[in-house]
């Protein structure tokens, strides 16, 4: 992904200017078709996310931010869901910031043939370093359904994978 003129974002400019990056989002086992994109612009309330997935089993799969900017280990290395609040895990689109890790993003959700989309605006967050910044951390679709439990949302293995890099 690249991100243009962050330097520009440091400086504080960001009001009316469009910053965008896409993630590739791969799959983390061999010969596993998952495979999709992740589009980030920075928004006024935080940063739009646009994804569309492909080759998913139909149904609601979790999608989330996660702590760490890699992939390895069929997607453990990413860690836990970004959570800069240390605040339960939720949906913050509903549930507000402080009942909801910055990352979460609920479910994607694919039909019969194995396609998905989702778009969601995620408060806070930004291309900016810093607490809520998301360069360097990874996007993960999950096996399961998000049901919103604690402590993560039961939503099992990871099937999709992709850092958000500046380059
Ligand atoms: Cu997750
Ligand atoms: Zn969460």
């Amino acid at each position: 992904m690249r991100i243009a003129c962050a330097a520009v974002v440091l400086s504080g400019s960001l009001a009316g200017m469009a910053f965008a990056g896409v993630v590739e989002l791969k799959a983390t086992r061999e010969g596993s078709p998952v495979k999709g994109t992740v589009r980030l612009e920075a928004v006024e309330e935080g940063l739009k996310i646009t994804a569309q997935v492909e080759g998913v089993p139909p149904g609601r799969h979790g999608f989330h931010i996660h702590e760490n900017g890699s992939c390895a280990d069929e997607g453990k290395a990413a860690g836990g869901h970004f959570n800069p609040d240390n605040v339960p895990h939720g949906f913050p689109v509903k549930d507000g910031v402080s009942h909801a890790h910055a990352g979460d993003m609920g479910n994607l959700e694919a039909g019969r043939d194995g396609r998905g989309a989702l778009e969601i605006t995620l408060p806070h967050l930004s291309f900016a370093p810093g607490r809520y910044g998301v360069v360097g951390r990874a996007v993960i679709l999950h096996e399961k359904e998000d049901d919103f439990s604690q402590p993560t949302g039961n939503a099992g293995g990871r099937i999709g994978c992709g850092v958000i890099s500046a380059d």
